[in-house]
């Protein structure tokens, strides 16, 4: 585990939010789901691994991500760990210890928290952001304030 990581800031949760838009500068569907991905885990350093899924049916399907390796969790039933769990409730969750949460699905060694963002649609769940952090309590309400903003951005790219 890398010790003192930089965590996201208010300040560059602003520029991210202005900066997200020139990054996908007209693109929509996977394309601009790249683009986001690439931005936000090269921006900023907590953000060891980042992902978006989308609803396939009554899974989750990983359609973008960006960070050190692939992951073998390429389809997850909804419901099924914290990704699943994230996308039946429709809500944000936090985990500031992986170890602790029996729900959890191990991707990488590495991961010590993670955060789940949905993306709705008209009042559906049509995918969700997963970020895994390398250090325990990698994310706060800041992050959840400003990933909630960025699937709020992802959402009408959709398609
Ligand atoms: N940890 C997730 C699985 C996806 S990987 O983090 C990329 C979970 O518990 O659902």
């Amino acid at each position: 585990m890398k010790a003192n990581v930089t965590r996201l800031s208010r300040e560059q949760a602003k520029e991210l939010l202005v900066r997200l838009d020139s990054a996908v500068s007209g693109a929509r569907g996977k394309p601009a789901r790249e683009s986001v991905v690439k931005l936000l885990n090269s921006s900023v350093p907590s953000y060891s691994w980042v992902g978006i899924y989308m609803v396939e049916g009554k899974d989750l399907v990983l359609d973008a991500w960006s960070g050190p390796a692939v992951t073998e969790h390429t389809r997850i039933p909804i419901g099924q760990g914290v990704c699943g769990f994230a996308a039946k409730a429709g809500k944000t969750e936090i985990v500031s210890d992986v170890g602790k949460d029996p729900r959890y699905l191990q991707c990488f060694l590495s991961t010590k928290s993670e955060i789940v963002v949905p993306i709705l649609s008209q009042g559906s769940v049509v995918g969700e952001i997963d970020i895994d952090g390398d250090q325990l309590d990698a994310f706060s309400s800041l992050d959840r304030e400003f990933l909630e903003a960025v699937a709020r951005k992802v959402s009408p790219l959709w398609a």
